[in-house]
Formats: structure tokens, sequence, C-alpha cells
């Protein structure tokens, strides 16, 4: 990793924006999920909007104005048709690089990211630039408790070039998955290819994001320990070695029961949530960038990094931290 950039869009939403217009409370949302606000997207903001400002300063940081390739994460893409990543790589002054998005919800970054390192082994590009962006407020119902205190919009990116496994900035091995039978855990019912929305409306199509809360908690929490486990051992390391780990920005008690399962002290987790809500794809590179600028990563220490999304969508790896990289927000 050679560079690393992140972007949240300035409207900030507080908890008692929230409050005003749902039956819950600042200290349910506080206590249960650990977000004191988050931010939105201006409407007419797109996810391509925020990933463009991400990835320029992923580049920036990378002091690079060129990538090989855009890998895109997201599951709010700018439309269904096409694909979010040549608008990116078009914004960034990119106009003929290869670019495709991910859909692996909110694993999607490091999906992207496990991608880009196949590319980079394989030879095929020399630097790729992986976005992780969401513009959730698009998808969200503001009317469903279950999910609208929850989400956030932003974006977050890294600039991935090829070199050797041992030097610092290197990502370690993968372990990812997925259960398909939890697709209805966590989804917009209508509008795909199963149940099509034609025209401008159809009365009670549901194309808003709903979510079994309770069971993608309990997966979230089991394929996480499960996949970090699998990610450190296979990088050769033991779990009381892992300085930093870097877990999805779920909900402030899944980090929690994570770590708690996986023995890694408290203080040696980051997190971001209660500042920026789930964002997503965009969670695991907004949480490096801001653990990264404020201090709470620093050179050589070893991160061991975990996601989970809707899918269902596992993923973990570990990284070494660059001695020669600013983050840039
Ligand atoms: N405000 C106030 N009360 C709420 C509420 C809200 N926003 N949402 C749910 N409740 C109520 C429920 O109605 C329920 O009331 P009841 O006991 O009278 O039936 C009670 O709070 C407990 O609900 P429950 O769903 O069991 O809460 P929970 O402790 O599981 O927390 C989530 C709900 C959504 C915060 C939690 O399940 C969660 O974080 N799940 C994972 C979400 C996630 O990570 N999603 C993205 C994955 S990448």
């Amino acid at each position: 990793m050679i560079g690393l950039g992140a972007w949240l869009p300035p409207r900030h939403v507080t908890n008692a924006e929230i409050c005003s217009r749902l039956d819950t409370s600042d200290e349910w949302i506080r206590t249960r999920i650990g977000i004191a606000g988050r931010h939105a997207a201006e409407p007419g903001t797109a996810t391509s909007d925020l990933a463009v400002e991400a990835g320029l300063l992923a580049m920036k940081s990378a002091g690079v104005e060129h990538v090989d390739a855009v890998v895109l994460a997201t599951a709010t893409p700018d439309h269904h048709i096409p694909g979010t990543a040549p608008t990116v790589a078009h914004g960034l002054g990119l106009p003929e690089v290869p670019a495709f998005d991910v859909t692996a919800g909110c694993s999607g970054f490091l999906y992207g990211t496990a991608l880009a390192a196949g590319l980079l082994h394989a030879g095929t590009c020399r630097t790729v630039l992986v976005v992780g962006a969401e513009a959730m407020a698009s998808a969200v119902d503001p009317d469903d408790r279950a999910t609208a205190p929850i989400f956030g919009d932003g974006a977050g990116a890294a600039v991935l070039a090829a070199g050797r496994p041992d030097e610092p900035g290197a990502l370690g091995p993968i372990a990812w998955g997925s259960d398909g039978s939890h697709a209805a855990d966590l989804w917009i019912p209508d509008g795909g290819s199963r149940r099509p929305v034609h025209g401008t409306a159809e009365a009670g199509a549901d194309r808003c994001i709903r979510m079994q809360g309770k069971e993608v908690f309990r997966h979230a929490v089991r394929r996480m320990c499960q996949a970090a486990q699998e990610a450190a051992t296979a990088a050769g390391w033991v779990l009381r070695d892992v300085d930093r780990l870097v877990v999805h920005q779920a909900n402030a008690r899944i980090s929690a029961t994570v770590a708690d399962t996986l023995g890694i002290p408290a203080e040696r987790v980051p997190s971001n949530i209660d500042r920026v809500g789930n964002t997503s794809a965009a969670s695991i590179p907004l949480l490096l960038a801001h653990a990264a600028t404020g201090g709470d990563l620093i050179a050589g220490h070893r991160v061991l990094l975990a996601a989970f999304g809707g899918g269902f969508t596992w993923a973990a790896t570990t990284l070494v931290w660059p001695d020669d990289v600013e983050a840039l927000v």
C-alpha cells in the first residue's frame, strides 16, 4: 500500500436529527450501536462523487498521477447499469484504464484489495486504486428505525503497487468467504432481476435496505473472528502480536465482541463509528485513514483487518503499516 485517502461529505447528521423523525433515542443509538453522528451526501451527490474525492487524495498520498486499474467496492452504485468504476476513473482523469465494481457489501474493500493484489502479483498491473465508497442515505428508508440510525456516507481509497511480501505496506494472505443462504438478511428486496420494478413507480415495491439485525450481528461476530484467525495464521502471526485490529465499523458492540473473542485488548482496536456510523465498503479505508492521521497507526504496526457484510460475505487480511505513507483526509 503506497497511498491512502478518505473523504466524508460535509453534512453531519446528529442522532437528534434522526430522533426527530423516528421512535428512537440518542441514548439507544449510542449504547446499542455506538454512534453519535454520521455524514450524509447532499441530494445530487452520488457514490462516484465521493469515490473521486477519496481517490484523488489516495493518489496524492501515493505521489502518483496514474494507476493501471480502478476497483470500486460499493453497495450503492450510481446506477444499476453501468458500473460506477468507469465514472470514477473518468472523474479522476484516467478515462481509459480498466475499471470495474465489486459488490460484496461491507466486505467489498477487502474483496477489492484481494483482487488488486492478484492483478499485481500476476503482473497484469503495476498500480491499482482500490476505492470503497457509499452513498448509503440513497438506499436507507428514513422511516425505518432498524437501519436509519446505523448507516453513513463516505469514501476511502488506497493505491496498491507491486512489491515484496516482506516489505512494510505489504498485504498478507486473504481469508474470505460467503454464504448466500442469508441473502435476505441484509438486502434491498425489489428492483433487481428477481423482483423487477418497471417504470417509474410500482405500488408496494421496496427499494430500501432491510436488515435482520440480530442475525447479522451473530454472523458478523462469528465470521470476522474466524476469518481474522485464519488470516493471522496464514501470515504466520499469533494474535497476541497484533498491534491493531481494524474491524469493519458495523456496531461498536460487534467490534468489542470480536476483539474480546480474539483476546486483543480494547486499546489496540481503533474505532471511528461514533462519528461516521456504518459506511459499508468505505468503512475499512476510512478507519485506516482516520487512525493513521490520528497517530494510532505507526510504521511497523502489525495490523489485522476484518470485515463482514451483506451476502453474507466476510474477509480478513494482514498489513504491516508502511513507514512512508501519509494518509490524507
Ligand atoms: N431505537 C429504539 N429501539 C429500537 C431501535 C431503535 N433504533 N431498533 C430496535 N429497537 C428495539 C426493538 O424494537 C426491540 O424492542 P422490543 O424488545 O420491545 O421488541 C429492542 O430495541 C431490541 O431490539 P433488537 O433488534 O433485539 O436490538 P439489538 O440489540 O439486536 O440491536 C441492532 C439492533 C440493529 C443495533 C443490532 O442488531 C445490530 O447492530 N446488528 C448488526 C447491524 C449491522 O452491523 N449491520 C450491517 C452489517 S455489515
